[in-house]
């Protein structure tokens, strides 16, 4: 079998993905037509040739600019449905989405109006084609941890109704000068609440962030996390300890984290033993899926179909699905 069907014939999660950073730019014109959204870019063309980032803010310039057209429940849902089905096409079992709820909710958006759209689609595939996928609400590390708790609490009335869903939170946006410290009471009332705890750290952050966001904010993953090679001890700590890191290839290359794929240590952290796991954060702008992630590593890294399936396997086990249902896939 080539490399490509090989990859996508393997059991795999998707661990790091943000729901918004699904939005190709044609359903980005599709949507602003549809809710009188004008946008400063003139065809689907012009919006993909503006995805050159020089760095993380940069990318998320773009990215919330792009999430303006969302406004309906029908929006959301459409949004979902797309990613799951491109997901499916990849072998992805189980996905596990986050979102940015202040992005929408500081447009007048409404909480209920982000988790019905969105629970709408997941359901459906779950039904229709088995896909599994869980929720994580994630907070802006760039505002304050006063507007994240009531974020927070704002959400928590649904959390009933999308309990089949909703199983953890997360933090993303801008990571330098925004350290893990800075939400330790938000974390605190969260795991309080029994929610899974996920944290972006390491992505453009020192390795200290990572320690942080393990120590302060309890987290049991770390999204991205490649900073905390620059740190052995903590490497040594992550892989004693089997602490999760989903990383996001395309992402890195496209963010200039890393100058190009070949110096990637995503390799080089997997064969010392960590429980690395490969996935696509915001793929409609960093040119790929979760598959096209695990093929270009493979090509620039040289994996091996063993390795490769060692990533895939290892999604599996770092998810937040229960033993039994790990157990289908592993
Ligand atoms: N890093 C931080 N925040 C984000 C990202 C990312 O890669 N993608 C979407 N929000
Ligand atoms: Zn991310």
């Amino acid at each position: 079998t080539s490399l490509a069907g090989f990859i996508r014939g393997l059991p795999k999660a998707e661990l790091h993905l943000h729901i918004e950073g699904t939005l190709e730019p044609e359903l980005i014109f599709a949507l602003a037509r549809r809710n009188g959204i004008a946008l400063p870019y003139a065809s689907v063309d012009t919006l993909r040739a503006a995805y050159r980032f020089k760095d993380l803010q940069s990318f998320l310039d773009l990215y919330y600019a792009g999430a303006s057209v969302l406004v309906t429940e029908d929006d959301f849902e459409a949004m979902t449905q797309a990613y799951l089905e491109r997901a499916q096409a990849d072998g992805v079992m189980h996905a596990e989405i986050m979102f940015d709820p202040q992005t929408h909710t500081a447009r007048g958006v409404a909480m209920e109006t982000i988790f019905a759209g969105m629970a709408r689609a997941m359901r459906r595939m779950r039904e229709s084609a088995g896909l599994s996928s869980r929720l994580l609400l994630s907070f802006l590390r760039h505002l304050t941890e006063q507007e994240a708790m009531q974020t927070l609490e704002q959400a928590l009335p649904l959390r009933e109704r999308y309990d089949d869903l909703w199983v953890g939170i997360g933090l993303d946006s801008s990571e330098r000068g925004n350290p893990p410290e800075k939400f330790v009471r938000v974390f605190e009332r969260a795991r309080g609440l029994g929610f899974r705890l996920v944290a972006h750290a390491g992505e453009e952050g020192p390795a200290s962030y990572v320690r942080n966001a393990l120590d302060m904010l309890h987290v049991e993953r770390i999204d991205h996390g490649v900073a905390s090679e620059q740190d052995p001890a903590l490497m040594q700590r992550l892989v004693r300890a089997q602490i999760p890191l989903t990383v996001c290839p395309l992402s890195n290359l496209k963010l200039c984290v890393f100058p190009d794929l070949a110096q990637h240590n995503l390799a080089r952290m997997l064969r010392l033993g960590a429980m690395v796991t490969v996935n696509s954060d915001d793929p409609a702008y960093f040119g790929g899926y979760v598959g096209d992630n695990y093929l270009a590593c493979a090509h620039a890294l040289g994996l091996t179909r063993a390795e490769l399936a060692g990533l895939a396997r290892n999604s599996i086990a770092a998810s937040f699905l229960d033993d039994k249902d790990k157990q289908r896939w592993l």
